[in-house]
């Protein structure tokens, strides 16, 4: 396959523009297509109940994840909340399901995008939004561990991918929290999947050469998290579709921006 016909995914879904909220960054790049797609969910994963993953959030309204990383913060994808205002977006907390009036409903009060976030690259993909009042935690809602600023992950480490990415088949849209099991990919090794598009320093890559495990579309935002508990990444960006060989999932890395979360969130 030549580089011109590869097609770049952000992994919100498209419907956000119905929430009138403008929060996909336009295509930037014709040479390489790169266009937000509707397509497929979490591919290759399984149903969880969200006490499996009492971290994961959804922001309902404009159709990402995020993770609760304190009783007042949570973290998401800078191209989740490109153009939204707080009090455009509701974060849906403690619900294994995405729909309807599950789990509890909180309001924002800031939002604080990392200023080194490119538009164009996907570099820096991270939001902080502060909570309009704090988090009771119970066994559907806790504050997911952070790694050390510059915490290493070895390649090959199995971590967990989770979200309410939308099916491609409406007849089979649960609505219910999905998690997909993939290992993590040594950066040149991803590039190269990846048909040589940039996975930069605040990236980190997992997945399957031969696919068919992956986050897809309405995923971004959400967590992947290492088997020890440790929030790894930031579900940013793939290749469509989600299952094919060398699509591996793009996600913000954690480890290099934890100092700047401490900094703006006092976590
Ligand atoms: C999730 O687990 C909790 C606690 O075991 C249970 O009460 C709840 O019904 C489960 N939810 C779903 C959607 O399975
Ligand atoms: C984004 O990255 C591209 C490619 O490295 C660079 O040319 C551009 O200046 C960057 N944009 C911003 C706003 O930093
Ligand atoms: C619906 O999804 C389930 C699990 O994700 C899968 O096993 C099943 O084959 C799907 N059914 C159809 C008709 O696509």
């Amino acid at each position: 396959m030549s580089v011109k016909l590869v097609t770049f995914l952000l992994l919100q879904a498209a419907a956000a523009f119905l929430a009138g909220v403008r929060s996909i960054p336009q295509p930037v790049n014709q040479l390489l297509g790169r266009q937000p797609r509707i397509n497929g969910r979490i591919v290759g994963g399984h149903s969880i109940n969200i006490t499996q993953a009492p971290y994961q959030v959804s922001l309902a309204n404009i159709h990402c994840g995020g993770s609760i990383i304190s009783n007042q913060w949570i973290l998401t994808a800078a191209h989740c909340i490109f153009g939204a205002q707080p009090n455009q977006i509701q974060v849906r907390l403690g619900s294994s399901e995405n729909v309807g009036l599950n789990g509890q409903l909180l309001g924002i009060k800031k939002i604080v995008s990392h200023e080194k976030y490119n538009q164009t690259t996907y570099d820096y993909d991270f939001s902080l939004l502060e909570l309009q009042e704090p988090i009771e935690f119970d066994e559907t809602k806790q504050a997911v561990k952070l790694p050390k600023q510059g915490q290493e992950f070895k390649d090959g480490e199995m971590c967990y991918a989770s979200g309410w990415g939308k099916t491609d088949n409406p007849l089979n849209f649960s609505g219910q929290l999905q998690q997909v099991q993939v290992p993590l990919i040594k950066q040149q090794e991803c590039e190269r999947l990846l048909y040589s598009l940039k996975v930069t320093d605040s990236m980190i890559c997992a997945g399957y050469p031969q696919g068919g495990k992956n986050v897809c579309s309405g995923d971004s935002g959400g967590p992947l998290v290492s088997s020890d508990g440790l929030l790894v990444g930031v579900v940013s960006w793939t290749l469509i579709p989600c299952n094919m060989p060398n699509s591996a999932g793009v996600y913000g890395r954690v480890s290099t921006v934890r100092e700047w979360i401490r900094e703006h969130s006092g976590i």
